[in-house]
């Protein structure tokens, strides 16, 4: 509960921060800003304006989502950062990131957790498992609306990796989440947290031998000009999510709530069709572009992170998670 004189602090920050992004959520309350790191030609960046049309319909108009993308909100830390003072009503993160906000997302980020991508949509749509992640993080300040395919995540570098012992002192670009860290610890190489935006200059410059993520980051975000290896390992597959502030979710009529978990859901669809169409066509891109895929052996990268497995079931933010995922029926 907050008390009369965090609740006064918690709104002169909501204001003075939304003056100083040039409008207030507090005095447009129907007016949603959603913020996110994303390309305007990604296809995340698709299913969220496709989220905004469907709120606008389905509410006559009534709310209103206004995305933002490209970073230009902040990065994805500083979004939920601004989320949780209420100056930000919306942001699209990832479990990645958010693990470091609420820990129950760090279910997700097991390597080898899923066995592929139907398990994978499984896990999300069940109740017990990421539906009720979604609702876990009302006490940090936001609440989960909706999932969207990341696909798998692989590394890709400067230098080709074929196993794991060719990691070995590379540094390697990671999310900021312990999961990630960890994972990169586990296979030899030395992890680098840096926000998404600097990491194409970074590899550039040499700051950091390679990185990982889904194919879209060699083509769409043109990582692949500067790093010319991507290896099939498919080490996770780690979910985008889009959240509320708490403060614009209790805001909202019940009725408009509603509508928002509706229009979570027919995007989380409009988002699975069109992933499968894009990542399709990104492989071949990404030769075109000169990237060399590789193939690799993944038993030695399902081996080197297995001790993640067994400290998942021992963590109390994520075990029932974990052994839920686990127990999905093939
Ligand atoms: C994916 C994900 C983003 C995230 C990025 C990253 O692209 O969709 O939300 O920022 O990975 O590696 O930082």
């Amino acid at each position: 509960m907050l008390n009369i004189k965090n609740a006064k602090l918690h709104f002169a920050s909501a204001l003075l921060l939304g003056s100083l992004m040039g409008a207030s959520s507090i005095s447009h309350a129907e007016t949603l800003k959603l913020s996110h790191n994303g390309d305007t030609k990604s296809p995340i960046h698709k299913a969220l304006k496709f989220f905004a049309d469907e709120v606008k319909e389905k509410s006559d108009g009534e709310i209103r989502v206004r995305v933002y993308p490209n970073g230009q909100l902040g990065t994805q830390r500083e979004s939920l950062e601004l989320l949780q003072t209420g100056a930000l009503d919306m942001a699209k993160s990832n479990a990645s990131e958010l693990e470091s906000f609420d820990p129950a997302y760090g279910a997700f980020n097991i390597p080898y957790i899923f066995r592929d991508r139907e398990h994978f949509y499984k896990a999300l749509e069940n109740n017990d498992i990421g539906q009720k992640i979604l609702r876990s993080s009302e006490k940090y300040g936001f609440v989960g609306l909706a999932y969207y395919d990341g696909g798998a995540r692989n590394f890709y570098t400067t230098k080709p990796v074929r196993t794991p012992a060719d990691l070995k002192g590379m540094k390697i670009r990671v999310q900021p989440s312990p999961s990630a860290i960890k994972m990169m610890q586990l296979m030899g190489a030395s992890p680098t947290p840096l926000p998404f935006g600097e990491l194409y200059t970074a590899l550039q410059q040499g700051v950091v031998d390679g990185a990982e993520n889904n194919i879209g980051a060699v083509t769409t975000y043109r990582h692949g000009e500067v790093a010319k290896y991507f290896s099939l390992d498919g080490h996770t597959m780690i979910p985008d999510v889009l959240v509320i502030s708490s403060t614009s979710w209790e805001a909202l009529s019940d009725k408009k709530k509603a509508i928002l978990v509706e229009a979570g859901k027919a995007s989380t669809a409009y988002m699975k069709k069109l992933w499968s169409e894009y990542t399709d066509g990104e492989l071949k891109k990404a030769s075109k572009m000169g990237v060399e895929i590789i193939k690799v052996d993944k038993d030695a990268f399902i081996k080197a992170v297995e001790p993640m497995h067994k400290e998942a079931l021992e963590n109390p933010a994520i075990a029932q998670y974990v052994k839920a995922i686990k127990a999905l029926d093939k």
